[in-house]
């Protein structure tokens, strides 16, 4: 495991220490649950009667000892009966209570979670890319997944835990208060002995469950890295050196685990210590009231129930302390990530026009992905419509992020960009990149077919279309494959080459007939034949469009209308082809480099030809 990310755990969960029981959120949370207030109301009115029915049965007990066991009347049998009836309903009604609470409130929590989880992925959509540059996909995924689930937690095991416990505390203190309040009292004794193990055991509780989560953390950090690159690590015979390091963080996690049982284990023997004693207190000297007929025998009973039933919402209550801290840490991070605020958003008054010519300019625009590291220095220099633009430059010059600006990913710092004199901050996101087909240098493809993959940007596409992109990308490695446009595309296709993943990104560019085209290194992974076919295909396609084309191999973009050289985010020369060869500067030397390599290719080529 990379120790960063240790550290980036360690400092999450000193955080979500800090964090008690937040009211606030809370009460954000029940916003979410505001849809389905009926469910939860109506379980709550279940959850009342279920309790109050649960406060009854000692007190049954006790009328049918002191009524007609004590000293029987005429009709004790009788009033037995009714008695038992009694309590058989009353059991009745508890199981039926229960269980239409227990599943109201499942299906209330459920519903909550789905709008939840529907809330969360629509507001990742509309996110803007400098939040996905600094947040692990891995983390997503749990917050969407996971998180949502613990909330569902919340809802339905400790909200309802903490209001029925609370209830049943007091119902069961006032019907003990009313039935003998000197017995009573004495029972209470035993509360702030609980109270002092709760706190000791919530202390205990949470430092062991940060240990838990900590490891945990550590194991799956641990999986993701390795389980990922697996080709790499049976290429360098590294299996048993991984097992190793995979036993020691596994040992880890076990021994934390441990842990937090043993403290668990030990919590509920304590409670039932403290629970006996106070009932020997009561016998002791409840038992010395009945004899000298101050208090019933009954009563005596009653009390002696009531307590043990006392002990049972505090154990729950305490039990349920790991699943509400759980669940709030969880709450915070997804409230948190509601809150994240799109870094683009569109102006409040946008130009709209049906149709754009495609004209681009870049006005001394300055941009940092995180700020003051600058990448692009006042970068000037416009593209009139129809014409072909190539951008070259060393790696890391800012090629990219020119490219990525244009289709607004990003917002710049400084200066402006318009396309066809709008401010592109002016028009509206959706507008702005239907206008602009964009293959990108790291191609993503969807699984489903080659079909589904090319009409990505209209699904209203002609079939006549697709069939044309295809060709003009010289894709026609696609009737190749075993059912054709309807082939299977594998996730991210990673059942096709890398060439021909950029064909077929070039064809989902080209199917959509944009008036802007813009390639980055969009042909680097095919071999030189096919990339000619594609020049001479993309010459007709791209006739009337403007295109910016970004390339390594300099062969390919020497028939641009214009090329611009960037260097350390800033251009160092603009000019043709012919232009820049002459005026002997980093165009030359780039071109020069690239001359040698092709003759090294040649005659390599020659070395072991037949
Ligand atoms: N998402 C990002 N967050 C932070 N910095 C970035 C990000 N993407 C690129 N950079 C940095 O910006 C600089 C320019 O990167 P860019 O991708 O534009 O280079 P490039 O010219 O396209 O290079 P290449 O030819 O290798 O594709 C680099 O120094 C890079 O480290
Ligand atoms: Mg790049």
């Amino acid at each position: 495991m990379a120790p960063h990310q240790r550290g980036l755990g360690l400092a999450g969960l000193a955080e979500e220490e800090k964090r008690g029981f937040d009211l606030w959120l809370l009460w954000r949370l029940l916003s979410y649950a505001r849809a389905d207030w009926h469910l939860f109301a109506l379980a709550g009115v279940l959850i009342l009667a279920s309790t109050g029915l649960e406060l009854a049965p000692p007190y049954i007990l006790k009328i049918a000892i002191d009524n007609y066991l004590l000293r029987p009347p005429v009709a004790a049998q009788a009033g037995l009966v009714r008695l038992a009836g009694i309590y058989l309903g009353i059991t009745a009604g508890v199981f039926l209570t229960n269980y239409w609470q227990a599943y109201l409130l499942q299906l209330a929590g459920q519903r909550v979670i789905y709008r939840l989880r529907q809330a969360v992925f629509s507001h990742l959509q509309r996110l803007s890319l400098s939040f996905f540059d600094t947040r692990p996909v891995g983390q997503l995924v749990t917050r969407v997944a996971n998180d949502t689930q613990a909330l569902n937690q919340l809802y339905t095991e400790v909200l309802v835990t903490l209001f029925k416990d609370i209830f049943l505390l007091v119902g069961i203190t006032i019907a003990m208060l009313s039935l003998a309040p000197r017995l009573a009292l004495l029972a209470l004794v035993g509360v702030p002995l609980i109270t002092l193990s709760t706190a000791l055991y919530r202390h205990l509780a949470r430092k062991a469950y940060r240990q838990v989560r900590l490891h945990l953390a550590g194991v799956n950090s641990f999986l993701q890295e390795h389980l990922s690159a697996m080709r790499l690590i049976q290429a360098f015979g590294r299996e048993r050196a991984n097992f190793e390091q995979f036993t020691r963080v596994n040992q880890d996690y076990y021994q934390a685990t441990m842990q937090e049982l043993t403290v668990s284990a030990v919590f509920r023997p304590t409670m039932d210590l403290i629970n006996s004693l106070v009932i020997a207190l009561l016998v002791w000297y409840g038992g010395g009231q009945v004899i000298q007929n101050l208090v019933t025998f009954g009563v005596l009973y009653a009390m002696i129930n009531y307590t043990q039933q006392f002990f049972r919402p505090i154990n729950d209550m305490a039990e349920k302390y790991t699943i509400m801290q759980a669940a709030m840490a969880a709450a915070e991070k997804v409230l948190g990530l509601l809150q994240e605020k799109p870094a683009v958003v569109d102006a409040p008054e946008v130009i709209v026009r049906p149709r754009w010519r495609g004209e681009i300019e870049f006005d001394h625009v300055w941009f940092a992905y995180q700020p003051p590291h600058w990448v692009l220095r006042d970068i000037t220099f416009a593209v009139r419509p129809g014409e072909t633009l190539a951008l070259v430059g060393p790696t890391g010059a800012g090629k990219t992020s020119m490219a990525s600006l244009i289709t607004r990913f990003y917002d710049v710092q400084q200066g402006e960009i318009r396309l066809d004199g709008v401010d592109i901050r002016q028009m509206p996101q959706g507008l702005l990149r239907r206008q602009i087909g964009l293959v990108l240098q790291d191609v993503s493809l969807f699984s489903g077919t080659i079909a589904e993959n090319l009409i990505l940007g209209n699904p209203d596409t002609s079939r006549d279309r697709i069939i044309r992109a295809i060709e003009a990308a010289q894709a026609d490695f696609v009737w190749d494959l075993p059912g054709g446009l309807e082939a299977r595309v594998g996730e991210r296709g990673v059942n096709l080459s890398l060439g021909q993943r950029q064909l077929l990104a070039l064809a989902r560019a080209l199917a959509v007939d944009p008036p802007v085209l813009i390639l980055d290194e969009a042909t680097a992974s095919v071999d030189s034949q096919t990339e000619q076919l594609i020049q001479q295909a993309l010459a007709r396609a791209t006739a009337g469009r403007t295109t910016i084309v970004i390339a390594h191999r300099l062969s390919t973009i020497q028939n641009a209308s214009r090329i611009v050289v960037v260097n350390h985010g800033e251009i160092v020369e603009q000019g043709t082809h012919g232009q820049l060869l002459a005026v002997r500067g980093l165009y030359w030397r780039l071109w020069q480099l690239a001359d040698q390599e092709e003759k090294i290719l040649q005659s390599a080529g020659k070395g072991f030809g037949p």
